[in-house]
């Protein structure tokens, strides 16, 4: 048969690595898995305990509202007016999403359309990529990394693009480069779009994963930000509330008001308990992100301080829950997948090749800080015994 959209898909290369990682775990092996970014921090209690109670009441088992409860989205707009001074309308300019990823890709459907153009960082997250594809429009992918100039990269595919793109989509504290930009670099870019009338989507899914005293800015603390962004806030990594599915966009009233109508036709909203346990997350729990950034920061330290002893030189990133490693130089003509197969079958640690995210992500792999520290240390010990070539 013939499907529309998903044929033109392209091998998963994250699939390769779990077949490799399934294959020897069946074997008896164990296999130290910091490949998929699932998050495996428990959820605020308080949240957990609202869930079962909200549950066992049936007047909460109907359908409940596909743009959110106005009191979640009430805690929204609270919380961008505590953490980053922001004022948002919880009427018009916030709405309900089913994570970042349902938010972002229906966002690109009422966005872009066949014949319309999106610039994308390359590396990306690869939904970043697929939405815009999904909705039928072009993607131009600007490179993003070290050693790059992002803003000169985008003004380029800005001139070489026809018809002019719409949409900037961009994510900061970036996956998988763990690149991190402060309030000038937002400024610059909302310049940017309000001097070429073009829509930025911000998704900010590590808006509170952050380190050593960096705090990584919302694109709506730019003044006049709203005239152009609407920007992605999800409870996933800050809150640890990743199968919820709860988030939000936040930002430009007449997008936010596109978007809330299209989720009107397609969706009826989360299970009501689920928006009010979130709404005691946000509201009662609005330090927890601190407690979750405890855990990854160590891991973090544990990782980053393990690989540079044992001869694999990689920085400490200051945001995300990963550590983003150039495929040390003796390994490097292997590439990235095949780098990575290696670390699977030989070190028993699973990581993302960084091809996965695009082009600009080959050299590199992706650790995911999502098993504790004595595995982590375990994982590193597995990787000075395997990776001979090391210095
Ligand atoms: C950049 C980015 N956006 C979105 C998501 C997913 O967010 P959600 O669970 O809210 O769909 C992730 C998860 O890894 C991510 O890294």
């Amino acid at each position: 048969m013939e499907f529309r959209r998903i044929n033109g898909l392209p091998p998963y290369v994250f699939a390769e690595i779990n077949r490799l990682r399934d294959e020897a775990r069946h074997a008896g092996e164990d296999v130290i898995d910091l490949g998929f970014g699932n998050p495996d921090i428990p959820s605020p209690p308080i949240a957990v305990e609202k869930l079962a109670e909200a549950a066992r009441n049936p007047r909460n088992h109907r359908y409940s509202s596909s743009r959110g409860l106005p009191n979640l989205r009430l805690a929204m707009s609270n919380l961008y007016k505590r953490r980053f001074e922001v004022a948002v309308d919880p009427e018009t300019e916030v709405v309900f999403t089913i994570g970042a990823k349902e938010g972002l890709s229906h966002l690109m459907w009422v966005l872009l359309g066949p014949g319309d153009t999106a610039l994308v960082p390359s590396p990306s997250y690869p939904i970043h990529i697929y939405a815009p594809l999904f909705a039928g429009a072009e993607v131009r992918q600007v490179k993003l990394g070290p050693g790059q100039d992002f803003f000169a990269n985008l003004e380029a595919a800005w001139e070489e693009a026809w018809p002019r793109p719409k949409v900037i989509v961009f994510s900061f504290p970036h996956n998988p480069t763990t690149e991190c930009v402060d309030l000038a670099w937002m400024e610059r870019i909302v310049d940017f779009a309000r001097s070429k009338e073009v829509v930025l989507v911000h998704d900010f899914a590590y808006s509170d994963t952050y380190f050593d005293g960096y705090e990584p800015p919302s694109v709506l603390q730019v003044p006049g930000a709203k005239d152009v962004a609407v920007e992605l806030y999800t409870l996933t990594k800050s809150f640890s509330m990743a199968g919820w599915r709860v988030a939000f966009a936040i930002g430009n009233a007449e997008v936010v008001g596109a978007l809330t109508k299209l989720k009107s036709y397609l969706d009826y909203g989360t299970f009501q308990p689920i928006q009010i346990a979130s709404i005691v997350a946000l509201n009662e729990a609005p330090d927890y992100p601190k407690t979750v950034n405890a855990i990854y920061e160590s891991r973090r330290d544990t990782l980053v301080d393990g690989l540079n002893r044992i001869g694999w030189a990689v920085h400490k990133p200051a945001g995300t829950m990963f550590v983003w490693a150039a495929v040390p130089e003796p390994y490097q003509e292997m590439g990235s997948l095949e780098f990575a197969k290696l670390l699977v079958t030989e070190a028993r640690v699973a990581t993302s090749p960084g091809v996965g995210f695009g082009a600009g992500g080959e050299g590199y792999v992706r650790f995911a800080l999502v098993e504790n520290e004595q595995r982590i240390g375990q994982a590193v010990r597995n990787l000075r015994r395997s990776l001979t070539k090391l210095g």
